[in-house]
């Protein structure tokens, strides 16, 4: 048996901060006990004097390999799981995809082709529904059995993932009937359609077009639709990247009648604008749907005060990203969309420095506390998809999935310094005071400092159980 002693650190869950040594035998927490109380013996120690020891990370939307756009998401299993670990993230829920005309179970099963002996830190997968029929929704109790207990639409995309009101009201029956979480991508695709035909028309190309056209308030009345179709169906409803503040008033009426209605949003709505979109064509960079909101209106401003109320319950990352140039064999991926905004592959890079900019932005800034940025990162996400008190906590008998985190030291976050697969930062020359120092997957020391000591294939298969928050 292994035996980890972390000492002198300050532990900080969703709950509490205190003094407390951590110690850890082969993969569990097995005893927590006041500096000095004790006279445990280990194979290694860690000292963890003047730092934060926290639950790892969990980022409960990436997608790696994503096939979308006319190419593939940049990161695969094995190097977005290891940036992901880099970051101070020990476990992900990626999406793994129904497409037209495949079985759900097909989806199901590729996906764990592309991640099985790949990862660094655990996974687990969503499904995204592409094709609903008869066959899928018997599909979905299979999935559920094999730990897949959510399942992503999306009233966006005609023609790619998007799914009409029938569909989507057919789905949110079935998963009524064992408890699953419907997540919904949500933004009218329809409406948008027409006004990207008509900018296009116009020759509006460049990519900030991309920001103007996808309203906000299509965004509020999809959730609004959204939130009505679950309602009905009485189905667990979960709001993913949610960026607009019309979208967020929807949540907080539904919330406030007692509905099971939940949402993320992630760093990139929080931290950056719509005119990150408006420097030429390198605002391609930062095209992702939901888009980047306009600083002008207060989404920024509203999504904070929905964190800090429980309006908003998780900070993912939705982690997608594209290269803009040539880089590691791969196309220029953004440029697939020059001349024509439309055509530029939607999404971001992200997983890597979500713990250090939330921490940074919220806490060292003042719009959140200590424990609440640990909750929005980890502890939530883990009770919103069953993997909590295995994951999200530091407490006798959890993972030890764990964090050093230096509130002390601080970096410059550059694309010269980060591990996504990726030929850019969305956050290039800002600096973070406290960030990441040691990281423990399973009780395994995956990073040390600078140095990298995980491995592909350490990361498992995580078999997921129901919503906890579900009333
Ligand atoms: O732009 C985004 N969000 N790309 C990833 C796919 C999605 O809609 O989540
Ligand atoms: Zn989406
Ligand atoms: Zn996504």
């Amino acid at each position: 048996m292994a035996r980890t002693i972390i000492t002198g650190g300050t532990v900080v869950t969703a709950a509490d901060q205190m003094s407390a040594d951590v110690l850890i035998e082969d993969e569990k927490i097995v005893a927590l006990a006041a500096p000095g109380s004790h006279e445990w013996s280990a194979d290694q120690t860690i000292d963890a004097t003047g730092k934060y020891v926290i639950p790892g990370g969990i980022d409960v939307h990436t997608h790696m390999e994503l096939p979308f756009g006319g190419t593939f998401a940049s990161d695969t299993f094995e190097t977005g799981t290891r940036a992901a670990a880099w970051g101070g993230t020990t476990t992900i829920v990626d999406f793994a995809v129904q497409t037209k005309g495949q079985g759900l179970m097909e989806g199901f099963e590729a996906w764990q082709e592309k991640a099985s002996g790949q990862c660094a830190i655990d996974y687990g997968f969503h499904l995204i529904v592409g094709d609903v029929n008869e066959q899928t929704l018997k599909e979905m109790e299979t999935a559920f059995a094999e730990g897949v207990t959510s399942f992503k639409m999306f009233m966006a995309y005609p023609g790619v993932f998007y799914s009409d009101d029938g569909q989507i009201f057919r789905a949110m029956q079935k998963a009524a009937e064992n408890g699953s979480t419907i997540m919904m991508h949500a933004e009218n695709g329809i409406a948008i359609d027409v006004l990207v035909e008509q900018a296009l028309q116009r020759g509006e190309t460049d990519p900030i077009h991309h920001g103007i056209v996808r309203k906000s308030i299509l965004e509020g009345e999809a959730t609004h639709r959204a939130i009505k179709l679950a309602e009905l169906a009485e189905s667990p409803l979960y709001i993913v990247h949610l960026s607009a503040l019309e979208a967020l008033e929807e949540v907080t009426i539904a919330r406030d009648q007692g509905l099971n209605v939940f949402a993320e949003t992630c760093p990139q709505y929080l931290l950056l604008g719509l005119d990150d979109l408006g420097n030429q064509f390198e605002g391609a960079k930062y095209v992702c749907s939901p888009p980047l909101r306009d600083w002008d209106a207060g989404h920024q401003e509203e999504l904070w005060r929905g964190l800090r109320g429980n309006d908003l319950q998780v900070i993912s990352t939705d982690h997608c990203p594209f290269c803009m140039d040539e880089f590691d064999g791969l196309i220029a991926q953004k440029r697939l969309g020059e001349g024509d905004f439309s055509k530029i592959p939607n999404g971001m890079p992200g997983v890597e420095p979500r713990m250090e900019l939330i921490h940074q932005a919220g806490v060292v800034e003042g719009k959140i506390s200590l424990s609440r940025w640990v909750e929005l990162c980890s502890t939530a996400p883990a009770k919103m998809f069953g993997l909590y008190p295995d994951k999200g906590t530091i407490a006798v008998g959890s993972d030890a999935d764990v964090v050093i985190f230096d509130p002390n030291a601080s970096k410059v976050i550059s694309v010269d310094n980060q591990h996504m697969r990726v030929d850019y930062s969305a956050y290039e020359d800002w600096e973070v005071t406290g960030i990441v120092d040691t990281v423990l997957s399973r009780g395994r020391v995956v990073v040390d400092g600078d140095e990298y000591r995980g491995e592909a294939g350490h990361g498992r298969y995580l078999k997921r159980g129901l919503n906890q928050y579900v009333m």
